[in-house]
């Protein structure tokens, strides 16, 4: 069986001032009806038929979030099968660990279809392709990733060097290549030389394996997570739908990303290229690259009024906002705060989150 497992305990903090600590990213309505966490578990919706329940997912988030989460999925009536409680993060790594492990305590050893709670996928049917492929590979003890065609030198993904391809015995559509090497977030010159290669795809950011594989090779390149991991769920408790680490025991768990712990050092993965129209909701310039534009290239919500002003993000949450003369700025009102930033800079909105939490 196929056990969906969404991560959800990001931050967000590129995204304010929507995203806030008490609400991140993944739980807001950013581009259509749906939340970005309910938009993933929708998603699944048509991939019974490979063994995927989408109302039985697992769901990792930050204890401070477990209504908003349970209340989401409850609301799109696809509830969570669990939901797990971090009381700090502490990455992806352990997260998936933490599924990885629960299910096996429950007795079993299903393929996780480990997907983050904050990307935009234009072509469903695609992706549901892209996870049947992915799907035979993993049943054959594979670790998979989604490859993405690589179009920007980005230094915000991991990058993934396409190999040989991997034949499956009896499955000959089935186009999967061997990972060459994979690179998280390369520098800018790097991730330049990578591009112009044609060899790399970026990392989706969503994962296919057995519990029991990634498990092992967890325990090969980080058993400090692993052990950590073990830890904080034999000193767990239940509590409604929802499983409450030991707190003590998780606090002392490295924080490190799935990509860093395992994928860049394992040579036994393999990538599945993904044209789903994929895209990384993780700053305001990507979430205007994935919105409909007017024709002066202005993505306009809310009250907003605008001349002679061209490829420009404006959100207004209370008050009418007006423009006049300027292009390629992301402006965003909110109650309490507004930001006005070059979309060239909206990486750097993070800084100005810590600053803030500096000040307290
Ligand atoms: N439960 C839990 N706990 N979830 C977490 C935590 C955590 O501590 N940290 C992050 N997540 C969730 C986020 O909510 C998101 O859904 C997902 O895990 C990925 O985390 P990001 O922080 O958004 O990662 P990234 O965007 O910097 O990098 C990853 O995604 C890229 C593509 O979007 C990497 O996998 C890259 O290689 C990849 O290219
Ligand atoms: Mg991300």
């Amino acid at each position: 069986s196929i056990l969906p497992v969404i991560m959800a305990g990001g931050s967000g903090t590129r995204m304010w001032p929507l995203s806030r600590s008490q609400y991140p990213k993944q739980f807001l309505t950013l581009c259509d009806s749906f939340s970005m966490i309910q938009s993933t578990v929708e998603r699944l919706t048509g991939l019974e038929a490979f063994g995927i329940n989408s109302d039985n997912s697992v769901v990792i988030c930050n204890n401070d979030h477990r209504f908003i989460v349970a209340e989401q999925l409850r609301r799109i009536d696809k509830p969570a099968g669990s939901i797990i409680l971090e009381p700090v993060g502490r990455n992806t790594a352990p997260a998936i660990a933490l599924a990885a492990l629960n299910a096996l305590n429950q007795g079993n050893d299903p393929v996780l279809l480990v997907l983050a709670a904050d990307h935009v996928i234009q072509d469903k049917d695609v992706f549901h392709q892209s996870v049947k492929h992915a799907l035979s590979y993993a049943e054959e003890n594979q670790l998979v990733t989604f490859g993405i065609e690589a179009t920007a030198p980005e230094t915000g993904y991991g990058y993934i060097q396409r190999g040989s391809e991997v034949s499956l015995e009896g499955d000959d559509d089935c186009l999967g290549y061997s990972v060459a090497r994979f690179v998280e977030k390369p520098d800018q010159k790097t991730a330049e030389e990578y591009l112009a290669s044609g060899e790399y795809y970026w990392n989706s950011g969503m994962f296919m394996f057995k519990a029991s594989r990634y498990l092992e090779e967890l325990k090969l390149h980080r058993p400090d997570i692993l052990e950590a991991c073990e830890q904080s769920l034999a000193g767990s408790s239940i509590d409604l739908d929802f499983l409450r680490l030991d707190d003590e025991a998780f606090a002392k768990c490295p924080d490190e990303s799935i990509d860093y712990a395992v994928m860049e050092k394992t040579d036994q993965a393999v990538v599945v290229p993904m044209a789903a129209g994929w895209s990384d909701v993780g700053s305001w310039s990507s979430l205007w690259d994935v919105e409909k534009k007017n024709a002066d290239g202005n993505v306009l919500k809310g009250d907003v009024i605008s001349q002679s002003t061209g490829n420009s993000y404006v959100h207004s949450e209370s008050r009418l906002v007006a423009t006049v003369g300027v292009d390629d700025l992301v402006i965003v009102e909110t109650k309490d705060a507004v930001l006005v930033a070059h979309k060239d800079s909206v990486q750097d909105i993070k800084s100005v989150v810590s600053t803030l939490k500096k000040e307290g």
